[in-house]
């Protein structure tokens, strides 16, 4: 028995009922699976932290259901606006400033003047939001420092029963967790490259995007902490199939092919849909120590791919 359940109408209400009444539900968006709870109830919030095992000072994403619960949560400019009419529901989330100063949120933006928020496109996780009547905070749901879940068995491998309820609604389309951008500054920074392309948000502001580093003892986005998206195994990237060694698992990309292929055809979106179920497939291979990666082009979703490839092989 685990604690996997379909999305049926009743499932869907007993899991906003488990969010009302403080408790943990891991659901699906379009990027990864999330870990909810209650936005304003700090217990909830408490107990993500300890299910995951995460350091208790990275703030959380609030994942809202209508555009207009963005202005009531946050201080909203035209760029901000503009930005979010154009590319949500989708895989981009905010920083911004806070107008709800709420001691209840404080957790959940870990004591920070600003918050995180986006509005995932994916049905499942809309309906849920509605029906709790607050927005979800919700880190990828999967322990700290492991590979960010896209099916619910990926969950349920990671968090069991952690978690109080984890709604199956399949594999996740994007497959990488959302891009983030700061909002808080004049100049757009892009804080994580996720799964809207840097060149799209450019192309729609008509100005380049600073992409941070940041700083990985101090990160302002804990999502840059170097050794952060982990296999069991050591794992190297940019590695060709003449450079593979005869032990290595190898996930190849377009023509150069291996045990797994990312995308046969080189196409980076295939790709990031199915990097985190490789990473957890290859991992699972008892046989071999280590795993290779194929050089991965730097654009569009690349950015994304390469610099979560770049945290797992970190040693
Ligand atoms: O695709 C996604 O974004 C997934 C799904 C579930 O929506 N969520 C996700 O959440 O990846 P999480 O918690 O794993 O990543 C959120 C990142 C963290 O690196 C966190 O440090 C950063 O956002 N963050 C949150 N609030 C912040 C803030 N006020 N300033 C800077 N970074 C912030
Ligand atoms: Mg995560």
């Amino acid at each position: 028995m685990t604690n996997i359940f379909d999305c049926s109408q009743t499932n869907l209400q007993r899991a906003a009922d488990v969010i009302k009444q403080g408790g943990l539900v891991a659901f699906p968006t379009e990027t990864v699976y999330g870990l909810g709870a209650d936005v304003y109830n700090a217990k909830a919030v408490a107990n993500i932290f300890a299910a995951k095992g995460r350091p208790a000072f990275n703030p959380l994403i609030s994942h809202i259901a209508e555009p207009d619960t963005f202005s009531e949560l946050a201080e909203t400019d035209e760029r901000a606006l503009a930005l979010a009419k154009q590319f949500w529901p989708g895989p981009l989330t905010f920083v911004v400033r806070r107008k709800n100063l709420s001691p209840a949120l404080d957790l959940v933006c870990a004591g920070l003047k600003t918050m995180t928020i986006r509005m995932p496109d994916h049905p499942i996780a809309l309906a849920l939001i509605k029906r709790a009547g607050v927005p979800i905070a919700a880190p990828s749901a999967n322990r700290s420092q492991s590979i960010s879940p896209t099916t619910a068995r990926h969950v349920f491998e990671s968090l069991g029963n952690k978690v109080d309820m984890i709604l199956d609604g399949g594999a996740c389309t994007v497959g990488v967790e959302s891009t983030i951008i700061d909002l808080t500054t004049p100049q757009t920074v892009m804080l994580r490259a996720g799964g809207l392309a840097k060149e799209t948000l450019e192309d729609f502001l008509g100005e380049k995007i600073i992409l941070s580093h940041g700083n990985p003892d101090m990160p302002s986005s804990p999502g840059q902490m170097l050794k952060h998206y982990a296999p069991q195994l050591p794992m190297r990237i940019n590695v060709t199939p003449a450079e593979k060694r005869p032990q290595e698992f190898y996930i190849g990309f377009g023509s150069m092919d291996g045990n797994l292929n990312l995308s046969k055809s080189g196409d980076l979106i295939e790709a990031a849909a199915n990097l985190f179920a490789f990473m957890h497939l290859a991992e699972e291979q008892t046989e071999y120590p280590g795993i290779a990666m194929a050089p991965i082009p730097e654009t569009g979703l690349g950015l994304a791919i390469n610099d979560r490839i770049r945290r797992a092989s970190y040693r």
